[in-house]
């Protein structure tokens, strides 16, 4: 590699891709177990981790607050999905989704991770041939990335007529992931020009010019794109027939503040439902309902 090529920003992208030597799937842990979750009168077996890995957001291996959140409101709240149909965001295992095919009569989950889709699908699967599934929804998963249109039609291309409800619990969190990963992105690509460097003068000049670049700290900040999304899918229906229910659970102050504002920036109604705050996994959740 050349040393123009070396300073190059855009060098960057590639560059990091060559320097990882070890790939995605040395941290992708498989060893789902079957666990048992009780909502209420309802019983779900899902095959889900205990822990997740944060490295190439496989966050969605496993069940989070907000899902629980989420599953007792629904729990408790059957008849606002009585035969409505649903799309939820962010499905991770898909525990809501799941429970939710119990009361709509469509449901589709999605989310962005590939891996995380193959356990979704297997979810499904596996609660399509339980005997314990009491099932009236027609269950599907879909990859969809928050913001990406092309996706988003994909599915309503399928889905012409739109969703009653979206659903969302936990699905907000990749600001701090993001930060954590450029750091290794700039590691990566200073380890491999340390080693494509002949001399300790060049090692040196490298090491300013990877500082001197301006990479992006936060690459990536999901809930603009999220509510996008989420406009984009209750504009489909129109006012009053459409709600996004999102459990929304706690974890710094700088989110609280950034979900509520990026809801507002998007023209949204953002109301919290009431009696619905409570604490959950020692942290505090709360329901809010999300309307044009
Ligand atoms: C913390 S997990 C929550 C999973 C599940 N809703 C729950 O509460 O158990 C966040 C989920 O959102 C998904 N996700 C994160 N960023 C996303 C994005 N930009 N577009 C689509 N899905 C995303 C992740 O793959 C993961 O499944």
């Amino acid at each position: 590699m050349s040393e123009n090529e070396l300073l190059k920003p855009d060098a960057i992208e590639s560059d990091d891709d060559d320097t990882v030597c070890l790939g995605e799937s040395f941290f992708i842990d498989n060893n789902y177990e079957l666990a048992t979750f009780t909502f209420g009168s309802h019983v779900l077996h899902l095959l889900c981790l205990q822990s997740a890995s944060t490295d190439f957001d496989l966050t969605g291996q496993l069940v989070w607050p907000g899902a629980r959140l989420l599953n007792q409101y629904i729990s408790n709240n059957v008849e606002l999905l009585q035969g409505s149909s649903a799309l939820e965001l962010g499905s991770g295992v898909g525990v809501t989704g799941i429970l939710c095919s119990r009361f709509c009569h469509k449901v589709v989950l999605t989310d962005h991770n590939d891996e995380v889709l193959k356990i979704l699908n297997k979810n499904i699967e596996l609660h399509k041939s339980s005997e314990d599934s009491n099932s009236c929804a027609a269950l599907s998963a879909e990859k969809l990335e928050w913001g990406n249109s092309d996706q988003l039609d994909h599915i309503l291309q399928k889905h012409p007529e739109g969703f009653d409800l979206i659903l969302g619990a936990d699905i907000y969190i990749l600001f701090i992931l993001s930060f954590k990963r450029s750091l290794f992105r700039v590691h990566a690509w200073f380890q491999k020009t340390v080693e494509a460097c002949a001399s300790r003068r060049e090692t040196y000049r490298y090491k300013c010019r990877v500082f001197e670049l301006n990479l992006p700290v936060f690459q990536q900040n999901s809930v603009p794109p999220l509510f996008d999304t989420v406009k984009q899918l209750l504009c489909l229906q129109g006012k009053e027939r459409c709600r996004f229910i999102l459990a929304y659970v706690s974890r710094s102050k700088m989110m609280d503040v950034m979900v509520t504002k990026e809801a507002i920036v998007h023209g949204l109604q953002i109301n919290e439902v009431e009696g619905s705050r409570s604490v959950i996994s020692n942290l505090e959740g709360v329901i809010y309902e999300i309307t044009l």
